[in-house]
C-alpha cells in the first residue's frame, strides 16, 4: 500500500512538472518520453537523496514514474513488467537482489526496453546478457581506500586517537548489507589503506547493520557493553556512523572518551555531522553526478541514441559502465559540499 502511495504521490508531483512542459517533440516518440524507476527501499537515506537529484535532473524533459520495491525482488520484477506495459521508454533499476536480475533482464530484452541499473551493481555475466543494459554508480574500492586514508591521516596527526596509548588503534567496523558490492569492498579497502599508511591496528569486532542507523546503534551499544576502549569506528556509510554516535550519546560515556568516527556518502545528515565535529570525515558519494549521468543516459537512449553519444561527458567503460569518482570530506572542505 505504502509503495503505491509513494508511486502515486511521485506521479502527481511529476505530473505537475509535466504540465509546464514545452512542445519540443523527442525524435523517436510522438508523445512524451517516459522513464520508469524502481528503488530497492524508499527508506534508504542515500537513495532518497539520489532520487531527489534525479527528479531535478530530468526536470520537464520526461514523465517519470518511481516505484519502491520495499526490499522484495518479486515486487520489483512486477514493477518492471508494469512499467514496460505502461510504455516506459527506458527503465532505471536499483536492484533489490543484485545477484538476481534475470526476470528484469528477460522482460526488458523481450520488449526491447533498455535498462539502466544503478547503485546496486549486477555481476558481469548478467550485464553482458544484452547490449542495452547499463550501469551507473561509483568505484567501491575508491571509497574504501579514501575512508581508510582519512582515518590514517587523523591517527598520524593526532596522538589523542590512541586513547590507551598502546601504539595501536582499537577499531570496529560497521558493515552494510551482506552481499552488497559496496559493503564487501569498503570493508576490505578501508582497513587495507589504514594499515598501508603504517597505522598499527587491533580489530575489536565488526557487525552488519544493513546501512541502517537504528541497527548500527544497537550493534554499537553491544560493542560498548563488551569492549570499552574502542578508539575508531569505521562505517560503510554515514547513516551507520551516525547510529554509532547515537549509541555513544545514549551510553552516557563522556565525550572525551568517545572514539573517532568515519563514514561514506556525504548525505545531508552526514555532512552536518562533519561540520559539527561529530564525524571526523566522510567520503562523498556523488549523487548529483550519478543522477546527472542516469538522466543524460536515459534521455539519450529514449531518443534512440547510444551510450557512446555521451562518452565525451562521462567516463564510459566497456560500453556499459559509468562510474563517478568519490571525494574526501573533512571539516576543512565540508562547506563546499553542504552548499550543493
Ligand atoms: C550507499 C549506502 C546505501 C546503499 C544502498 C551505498 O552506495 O553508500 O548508503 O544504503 O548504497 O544500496
Ligand atoms: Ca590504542
Amino acid at each position: 500500500m505504502r509503495k503505491r502511495i509513494f508511486a502515486v504521490a511521485l506521479v502527481l508531483i511529476l505530473g505537475m512538472f509535466c504540465m509546464s512542459c514545452g512542445t519540443k517533440a523527442p525524435q523517436r516518440n510522438t508523445g512524451k518520453i517516459k522513464i520508469g524507476v524502481t528503488i530497492y527501499d524508499q527508506y534508504d537515506t542515500f537513495l532518497t537523496q539520489l532520487m531527489e537529484c534525479f527528479v531535478k535532473e530530468v526536470g520537464t524533459e520526461a514523465e517519470l514514474v518511481v516505484f519502491n520495491a520495499s526490499q522484495s525482488q518479486q515486487t520489483q520484477n512486477s514493477q518492471v513488467k508494469k512499467m514496460i506495459e505502461d510504455g516506459c521508454d527506458v527503465i532505471c533499476v536499483n536492484l533489490v537482489d543484485r545477484t538476481d536480475p534475470t526476470t528484469v533482464i528477460d522482460a526488458a530484452k523481450k520488449a526491447d526496453v533498455p535498462i539502466i541499473f544503478f547503485n546496486r551493481e549486477l555481476v558481469e555475466g548478467d550485464i553482458g546478457r544484452w547490449n542495452r543494459l547499463f550501469y551507473v554508480g561509483a568505484d567501491a574500492a575508491q571509497s574504501g581506500t579514501m575512508e581508510g586514508e582519512l582515518a590514517a591521516d587523523l591517527c598520524c596527526r593526532d596522538t589523542g586517537v590512541d586513547k590507551n596509548g598502546d601504539g595501536k588503534i582499537q577499531y570496529v567496523v560497521l558493515e552494510g548489507e551482506a552481499g552488497h558490492q559496496d559493503a564487501i569492498v569498503r570493508c576490505e579497502y578501508s582497513v587495507d589503506a589504514l594499515v598501508r599508511a603504517g597505522v598499527e591496528v587491533d580489530r575489536l569486532g565488526s557487525a552488519i547493520a544493513n546501512w541502517n542507523r537504528a541497527q548500527a546503534q544497537t550493534k554499537t551499544t553491544q560493542f560498548i557493553e563488551s569492549n570499552n576502549g574502542i578508539e575508531l569506528v569505521m562505517s560503510n556509510n554515514d547513516d551507520m556512523a551516525l547510529g554509532a554516535i547515537d549509541a555513544y550519546e545514549a551510553s552516557g560515556i563522556d565525550r572525551d572518551n568517545w572514539p573517532v568516527f568515519f563514514g561514506i556518502d556525504g548525505t545531508d545528515v552526514g555532512l552536518a555531522a562533519v561540520r559539527d565535529g561529530l564525524l571526523s570525515g566522510t567520503v562523498y558519494n556523488d549523487k548529483e553526478g550519478q543522477a546527472g549521468a542516469m538522466s543524460r543516459l536515459a534521455l539519450t537512449l529514449a531518443r534512440g541514441g547510444s551510450i557512446e553519444d555521451i562518452a565525451d561527458e562521462y567516463d564510459v567503460t566497456e560500453g556499459k559502465y559509468i562510474r563517478l569518482p568519490y571525494a574526501k570530506v573533512t571539516l576543512e572542505n565540508v562547506e563546499e559540499y553542504l552548499g550543493r
